[in-house]
């Protein structure tokens, strides 16, 4: 868990609309190696970075701009990986002005991404790393921040010899950036929900754990199990603000789950996690107990779940 978190960068850092700031990207790379600059030179990787000397002032979140630069140098780090013996790694960085606003130039000299992956990579859960290694979610997180902060990026790399990104972010003032109909909203989804927001989540599919575990410990707390019978003493015993259960399970049941934490936290919101699109017995029952609602299985979209979960810890407050 601390693994993923990690490797998603900061997301587990709380975050809230005020720290929507006046910044420089040169700051925002500068404030990303304090954290991974050791890692990269342990690695053999040099960076290099060139920021025009005027500061290039966008309208923007540090935390999360700070998190698409960790993304985009753990990726390279991977990348560099994959090339044993390589010598002269090196990631290049700057920044410029130009007429749509601030150019920003990332690149590296590792593998190179064929363009099978390059078409696929921004999906959420997209990758081509070994189970347990990579989320998938570093590419889809970063879009939706760039998005959110009216930014474009595009990539152009090749096998062999390395992956250019170029982002544009315009310069943009408050209520510009206030503006911008934010659809991928990765920013505000992660902000409105924190590190304080205990979540419950059991499944006995160690992948959907692992990706729940993933997606929402991003922004909350999450308590996993894949064994119900340990949901069930830690549903006794400790408050959560949401409790999501698989529905079905080899020695128990979400109909149980949902019982139990109707008896015991009655105020908190059960979402019933089902694989099944068809009306249910099992499914009808753990709603007639009280369960706030269903969660569908697969989950195509990392921000729809933060919403789901948000929109029930809002009707819970209300
Ligand atoms: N700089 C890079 N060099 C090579 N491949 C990359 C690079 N950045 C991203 N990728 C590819 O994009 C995929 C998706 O990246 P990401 O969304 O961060 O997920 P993850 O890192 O967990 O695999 C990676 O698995 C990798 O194949
Ligand atoms: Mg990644």
């Amino acid at each position: 868990m601390n693994k993923i978190v990690k490797h998603l960068g900061v997301f587990s850092r709380q975050s809230s609309e005020s720290d929507w700031v006046s910044t420089s990207i040169a700051w925002v790379v500068k404030d990303t190696l304090v954290l991974l600059g050791q890692q990269l030179i342990n690695n053999g990787i040099t960076i290099d970075s060139n920021f025009q000397k005027e500061p290039l002032k966008i309208h923007g979140n540090n935390n999360m701009l700070e998190s698409v630069f960790q993304n985009l140098m753990i990726n390279s780090k991977d990348s560099f990986a994959l090339v044993p013996g390589k010598t002269n790694k090196h990631i290049k960085i700057s920044a410029t002005k130009v007429p749509e606003g601030i150019k920003v130039v990332y690149e590296d000299n590792a593998a190179g991404i064929t363009p099978e992956v390059q078409a696929r990579m921004f999906e959420p859960f997209f990758t081509t790393k070994d189970p347990g290694k990579g989320t998938g979610l570093g590419m889809s997180v970063l879009l939706g921040i760039v998005k959110d902060h009216g930014g474009t990026i595009t990539c152009n790399s090749e096998v062999g010899f390395g992956t250019v990104f170029t982002m544009i972010f315009p310069e943009l003032s408050q209520e510009e950036v206030e503006a911008i109909p934010k659809k991928v909203n990765v920013c505000k989804a992660m902000s409105t929900l924190d590190s304080r927001t205990k979540v419950l989540v059991v499944d006995d599919d160690p992948d959907i754990l692992e990706l729940m575990e993933t997606a929402l410990g991003t922004c909350c707390s999450v308590t996993s199990h894949v064994d119900p019978i340990q949901a069930v003493e830690d549903i006794k015993e400790k408050a959560f603000d949401v409790i999501m259960t698989d529905l079905r399970m080899p020695n128990m049941d979400g109909v149980y789950i949902t019982t139990v934490a109707q008896r015991f936290q009655p105020q908190t919101p059960v979402l019933v996690i089902t694989g099944n699109d068809k009306a249910d017995q099992d499914l009808q029952q753990c709603l007639d107990l009280g369960a706030t609602g269903i969660l569908h299985k697969p989950f195509s979209n990392i921000v729809n779940l933060f919403d789901y979960v948000q929109n029930v810890l809002k009707g819970k407050s209300s």
